[in-house]
């Protein structure tokens, strides 16, 4: 039998390395990671509280390098998850402000909207979701003059009607389900506009090539002059490729914790070891397409997902077919859970995953396998290895449905000053599919939602 995966328990600083410092600077809002989530809050931030500072900081040298540049920048319709899940909510209005955002801005899109092809022994799966997409509602904050309208229209079609729009479907298809709300985004030019926002703003900023290395809350011991009279938490930075212990410290009155993959961590630094938050990564891999099989494609079309005993649909949708605004065909993610090297909490260990970024051609036999089942034409030799991204995944293989998660802390949890709601930490876990789609609306909620209801509780 196989084992079951490990979760990383990683911590920040666990080594100590970085000792206790006085904040050098105070900001308002603090964002740990421009990926396309940390960015799109940071520019709502800005853009509603324009006096009030915001920072972005990001280890990389530029934005998105992690997950939100290797997914499938698919817009999507929102019609896997539980009607009530956060996914659900923030993807419906995810989608709407997308689509207002790429309009308004002429950032790169289409509707291609998408097929979700069925065997005759997959239809009472479609049928499902036609069933469960007919009973949503419209969710907070939607456009009223829209709610007439149904949120995610659908409709089940025949197995020919389905050749029709696709030729090169397999015969085995006998019906799908057409969802024309779905689309293709490029992520890239959606994070740049995020960006031009912030910089464009009065009071915020991006920190490129700064990663935090430290987080502590702030207590009468943080050495401050008027120690009494602020709220937050101290956050070390380090700016460059400096190896060294140097950091610089920042007082943050609050913190927003985007750093998708390495999300717990900060978290984790403060929680006792047996507290700490696992996390599971998940890989896919994306294969590119050139040959047969796949003559004047134009639409998505996604699988049934595999409900079989192993494996789940809220694991991965499937190897699916996307295509990008060039109309470069590609195939993928598949899902392989990856095994930490150890599961203690070694700093070292942190990033693992990252070297399990690079493609390689293990996975393509098995893509072939899947991908046969609806386009049949496809060949093996046309499937070369593309890119991989990593999921960020709170529960290990087999355990079910997992949602967003907000979880906001306080720095008098961990004996720094203040009552609690006062100077939030809000932690942003397992922002996996579909994040890109939700980033806009994941923004809404945390800031006119959360820290609204937290400011005005004060
Ligand atoms: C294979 C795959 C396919 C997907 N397909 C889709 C799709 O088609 N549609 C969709 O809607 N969603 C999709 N998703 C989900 C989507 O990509 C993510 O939900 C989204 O990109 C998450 O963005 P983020 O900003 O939370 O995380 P990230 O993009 O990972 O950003 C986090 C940032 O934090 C930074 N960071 C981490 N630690 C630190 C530190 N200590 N100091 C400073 N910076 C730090 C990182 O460098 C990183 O840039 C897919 C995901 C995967 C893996
Ligand atoms: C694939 O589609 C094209 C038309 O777009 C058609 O000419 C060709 O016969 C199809 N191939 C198969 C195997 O159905
Ligand atoms: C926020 O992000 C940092 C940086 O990766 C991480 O170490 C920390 O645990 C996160 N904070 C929380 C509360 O999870």
């Amino acid at each position: 039998m196989k084992l079951p995966v490990r979760g990383l328990a990683a911590a920040l600083n666990s080594s100590g390395k970085f000792k206790e410092k006085a904040p050098e600077a105070v900001v308002d809002h603090l964002v740990v990671g421009a990926g396309v989530v940390g960015l799109a809050i940071a520019q709502r931030l800005c853009d509603k509280f324009p006096s009030k500072s915001t920072y972005v900081v990001e280890r990389h040298s530029r934005a998105g390098e992690e997950t939100s540049s290797r997914n499938s920048e698919v817009i999507h319709s929102g019609i896997y998850y539980p009607a009530d899940s956060f996914k659900t909510r923030l993807c419906l209005r995810g989608r709407e402000l997308m689509y207002q955002r790429c309009r308004a801005l002429d950032i790169p899109h289409r509707k291609t909207g998408k097929l979700i092809v069925a065997k005759a022994n997959q239809r009472p799966y479609i049928e499902n979701l036609h069933l469960k997409a007919l009973k949503l509602q419209w969710p907070p904050y939607s456009d009223g003059k829209l709610v007439s309208s149904p949120v995610l229209p659908t409709a089940l079609i025949s197995g020919d009607e389905a050749r029709a729009m696709e030729p090169n479907l397999s015969k085995d298809i006998s019906a799908a389900l057409w969802c024309p709300e779905t689309g293709i985004v490029d992520s890239h030019s959606l994070m740049e506009s995020l960006e031009k926002d912030i910089l464009e703003s009065e009071a915020g900023d991006l920190a490129y090539t700064t990663r935090v290395v430290r987080l502590d809350p702030y207590t009468s011991r943080s050495f401050a002059p008027n120690a009494d009279a602020e709220r937050g938490w101290v956050v070390h930075t380090v700016t460059g490729n400096n190896q060294g212990t140097e950091s610089d410290a920042i007082l943050a009155r609050t913190v927003i914790n985007a750093s998708g993959l390495s999300a717990p961590f900060v978290l984790n630094t403060l929680l006792p070891q047996e507290q700490r938050i696992p996390m599971y990564y998940a890989r896919g891999s994306y294969a590119s397409y050139k040959g047969p099989g796949i003559s004047g494609i134009s639409h998505l079309i996604y699988p049934c997902p595999d409900t079989g005993l192993n494996a789940h649909a809220f694991a991965s949708l499937g190897t699916h077919l996307t295509l990008d605004l060039n109309g470069k065909i590609r195939f993928g993610p598949d899902i392989e859970f990856l095994e930490p090297p150890s599961p203690d909490a070694s700093e070292e260990n942190m990033d693992y995953w990252t070297r399990h970024l690079i493609p390689d051609d293990s996975r393509l036999e098995q893509m072939h396998l899947a991908v046969k089942q609806y386009l049949p034409e496809v060949v093996a030799e046309g499937l070369q290895p593309d890119y991989v991204g990593i999921r960020p995944k709170l529960v290990p293989p087999g355990a079910g449905f997992q949602d967003f998660v907000f979880q906001a802390n306080y720095p008098c949890q961990f004996g720094g000053l203040g009552v609690v709601r006062e100077s939030p930490m809000i932690s942003l876990l397992g922002i996996e599919s579909p994040g890109l789609t939700s980033s806009l609306a994941i923004a809404e909620y945390v800031v006119d939602d959360l820290l609204s209801s937290i400011n005005s509780a004060q």
